[in-house]
């Protein structure tokens, strides 16, 4: 796999605005140039949830971008981005981007990394789920994008929110060959020939 040089990160207004938040943190010391987006409910979302204040958020990429802003680099496919994680995703986002609308450059920049096969990850967060979000994420996984809900892993045993945090970023970037060493790989519960 080509080394992932840069990353387009978007934060929706599904809960887990924190998600986002550090996968910026995480892709900075990784070495990875971050393109930031935030949609109008994300940036409520950031405010209510997390300790940071959005202007913080937006300091922690290295380019940020207005959501209506539809005249910017990430619109077009010429713009050579390696991938997009929306993080957390909500089943808004998902709608449109299942339906192929382009109305804002959130869902414009997800379309493109459809079309031009890139890969487009979503933290997907809701609960529950009617079947027309169901079929929404069916749609996009057809369409080439990686539906990964904001789930609890808890075979890890997490000790804190940060290590559950820490362990889902990980695996997100695991999806694309980023070793952020924050993944606890699963060794097995033992020698099952002893038993
Ligand atoms: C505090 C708060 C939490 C929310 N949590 C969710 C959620 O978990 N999932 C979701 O799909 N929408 C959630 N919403 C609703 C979305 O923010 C709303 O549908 C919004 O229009 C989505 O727009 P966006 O996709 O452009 O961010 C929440 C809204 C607020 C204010």
């Amino acid at each position: 796999m080509a080394e992932i040089q840069n990353m387009i990160v978007a934060i929706t207004g599904a809960s887990g605005a924190i998600y986002g938040i550090k996968l910026l943190q995480v892709l900075r010391k990784c070495g990875v140039q971050t393109h930031l987006v935030i949609s109008k409910a994300g940036r409520l979302t950031i405010e209510h949830e997390t300790e940071h204040s959005f202007d913080e958020v937006v300091q922690m990429a290295d380019h940020y971008y207005h959501n209506n802003d539809i005249s910017v680099c990430l619109a077009s496919g010429s713009c050579k981005m390696s991938g997009m994680i929306i993080a957390p995703c909500t089943v808004k986002s998902l709608a449109e981007i299942a339906c192929g609308i382009s109305s804002s450059l959130i869902s414009r920049s997800a379309d493109v990394m459809l079309k031009e096969r890139r890969k487009l990850v979503l933290l997907v967060r809701e609960t529950p789920l009617h079947l027309g979000h169901i079929q929404n994420m069916e749609r996009v996984t057809q369409m080439g994008a990686i539906v990964m809900p904001t789930v609890v892993t808890l075979y890890i045993k997490p000790a804190s929110i940060e290590e559950m945090l820490e362990h889902q970023v990980g695996r997100v970037l695991d999806l694309f060959g980023i070793e952020s060493g924050l993944v606890r790989h699963w060794k097995g519960l033992g020698d099952s020939s002893k038993s």
